[in-house]
């Protein structure tokens, strides 16, 4: 849950690139950053003889530190113009874990001598033990988190081992998901390694990156290898070497080519990621429509021949596998066991070799799915991911990756990502029953439907809404069926980034406690699409507004009992689509009149890479 960038080559404003690679990474953590990088006199500039002054192994001069600049916050405006001209430099963006968000707990973090850095991204779990180990020894230890106490570590085998394997050394004993990148200021290299938290190199010419995610490189090279657990990598300006962290042994570099480009992941004109990417969906659902049919069709085969199929995602990806759920009970008459990443773990001991588990993510670096997903593997069971980034963990974990399509999602509030993975489910539930044409058509109407919740009139009557509730406390959002997981989704919108305490729940549940909750103007949200939920769903607004509730009714037809009408046009099965939008444009209005950031809301990061 950081992000991670770094630069080494013969470019001299590496502080600059880093800083600029971290912007685009910020998504991922950003209680506050950080830029390590070594000034252009402590490299070796050559490995010509000639050069006299340059002892190999030692700095140049006897300023040995590295130069870092940490500042808690985003990083905003943010400049590096102060960092000398770099040709190496590391970044990192954090999400805290261990120690509160001060400048001293950002990293990167440096040893006693200050010329060695390190960047972290996971959790070291046997860091007390070491640390107290190396206080012994005599390091100095100034922040309180677990990263100081693995770059001390390779100082202390540094001191003797050559670098990469000193660092593997440390890493080895490192307990816990981690990537660490090290540097040192008399080397113009990186040694980086991976068990768990995603790490990506990034190829160029006479020059390479690296950094926790592969959106960050595309404005510099769409070459990359994705390190795979339990790799290290050496990584100079003219050569990468992978080995075996475990046995030290060469492993060969696997060049993939990225397919997303630059202007994908940038924010146009628009002022917020997540209104830009909401706008990007019925672009997204006509696209699944065009193209998902053939990978529908080939995976409806291997449903049809799994004894067991479970969805599994977390968080927003939960809730679209609890809307498959009733899509294929609805439309393809099939039972779909759904679960939480998180709790997967504990509830598989029945997967065997002809279980299908089709995992659903929008980073594909989600640790409580990863491993839930590893442990059903384990077992036997089959794994399909349908994931949206292209060699993510997820994506090289699976037995057989299906793309989202949705291209690059940045805002922490996912959106596209959801709405891509229900226009698959549609089209998959239509193709198990036989279908297919129908859930293309309804993928069309849904498109539509959507097209017409991002009109103007739309639009305004959602801005007015989001006025009148902005200073609300609480928000109740009921659904019954596909409406259902509407509710969770649209309640965790709200809640992720206006922090208006929102609850979803099956309108059914109302009356087994929640409604105590409603009083005079109590916000009550109602889905009630033209299906066979519509009557009963109904009768729980009433039971609301009977007790004063304040009704925002979200339907195909107005009602007397609404006090709010968001009309959204039928699309059958696919209804769930605009209705989702509509919850997701109603917490993004919220949180623009609330003042606050849509796309970084507080103590959140976009990719969650800790247990
Ligand atoms: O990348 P993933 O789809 O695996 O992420 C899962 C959740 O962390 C994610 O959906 C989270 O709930 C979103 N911030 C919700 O908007």
């Amino acid at each position: 849950m950081c992000g991670i960038f770094g630069y080494v080559g013969p470019r001299t404003n590496g502080a600059e690139l880093v800083l600029e690679g971290l912007k685009a990474l910020e998504y991922r953590g950003y209680d506050s950053w950080g830029v390590a990088a070594v000034p252009l006199s402590f490299r070796p500039p050559s490995r010509n003889p000639k050069d006299k002054k340059w002892i190999p192994g030692q700095a140049r001069d006897d300023k040995k530190t590295i130069i870092v600049k940490k500042k808690t916050g985003k990083i905003g405006g943010a400049s590096v113009a102060d960092i000398p001209a770099s040709s190496l430099a590391l970044g990192h963006t954090r999400w805290a874990t261990h120690g509160g968000v001060t400048q001293v707990n950002a990293h990167p973090h440096a040893d006693c001598s200050g010329s060695i850095a390190l960047v972290h991204n996971g959790i070291f779990e046997n860091y007390e033990e070491i640390k107290r180990a190396l206080l012994k020894k005599g390091h100095r230890f100034i922040s309180e988190t677990d990263t100081e106490v693995a770059v001390h570590l390779i100082e202390e085998y540094a001191k003797k081992l050559a670098f990469p394997k000193a660092v593997r050394r440390a890493f080895m004993e490192m307990k816990g998901f981690n990537a660490i990148i090290a540097m040192r200021a008399d080397k113009q290299e990186f040694v980086v390694a991976r068990n768990g938290s995603p790490l990506v190199v990034g190829f160029g010419k006479g020059e390479n990156f690296l950094a926790s995610d592969p959106a960050a490189l595309l404005p510099h090279t769409k070459n990359v290898h994705f390190l795979e657990d339990g790799e290290m990598a050496i990584v100079s300006p003219d050569n990468v070497r992978i080995i075996e962290a475990k046995t030290g042994h060469a492993v060969s570099v696997r060049i993939q080519t990225l397919t997303w480009s630059a202007g994908q992941a940038e924010k146009g004109n628009y002022s917020f990621f997540m209104l830009k990417e909401i706008y990007e969906q019925p672009g997204v659902i006509k696209m699944i429509t065009k193209t998902g049919a053939a990978q529908a069709d080939k995976l409806a085969r291997t449903v049809r021949s799994s004894y067991g199929t479970y969805m599994v995602g977390c968080g927003t990806a939960a809730y679209a596998g609890i809307a498959g759920s009733y899509l294929f009970s609805k439309i393809a008459h099939r039972h779909v066991n759904c679960a939480i990443g998180s709790e997967f773990g504990y509830a598989l001991d029945f997967l065997g070799p002809k279980s299908l588990v089709i995992a659903l993510s929008q980073s594909g670096e989600t640790m409580d799915l990863l491993e839930g997903v590893k442990k059903a593997k384990t077992k036997g069971a089959r794994v399909i991911a349908l994931v949206n980034v292209f060699g993510s963990s997820l994506y090289r974990l699976s037995d057989e990756p299906i793309l989202i399509g949705a291209g690059p999602e940045k805002a922490v509030a996912s959106t596209k990502a959801f709405v891509g993975i229900l226009s698959h489910l549609v089209l998959l539930s239509f193709a198990l029953a036989g279908e297919a044409k129908k859930g293309q058509k309804l993928l069309h109407q849904a498109a539509k439907s959507v097209d017409d919740v991002l009109g103007e009139a739309s639009v305004k009557r959602l801005k007015a809404l989001a006025a009148a509730l902005k200073d609300t406390d609480h928000i109740y959002v009921i659904g019954r069926g596909l409406s259902y997981p509407a509710s969770l989704e649209t309640a965790l919108k709200i809640k992720e980034i206006s922090y208006i305490h929102a609850e979803g729940m099956a309108a059914g549940e109302l009356k087994h406690g929640p409604l105590a909750l409603v009083t005079q103007g109590t916000p009550c949200i109602a889905f009630l699409p033209n299906d066979e939920t519509y009557g009963a769903n109904l009768a729980g607004a009433m039971e609301m507004g009977a007790r004063g509730g304040m009704i925002v009714g979200i339907s195909y037809k107005p009602h007397e009992i609404f006090d709010h009408f968001i009309p959204v046009l039928d699309a059958g099965e696919a209804t769930i689509i605009p209705n989702v939008v509509v919850g997701q444009l109603l917490a993004y209005y919220l949180t623009i009149e609330k003042g606050l950031d849509p796309d970084m809301p507080r103590n959140l990061a976009k990719s969650v890479t800790v247990k």
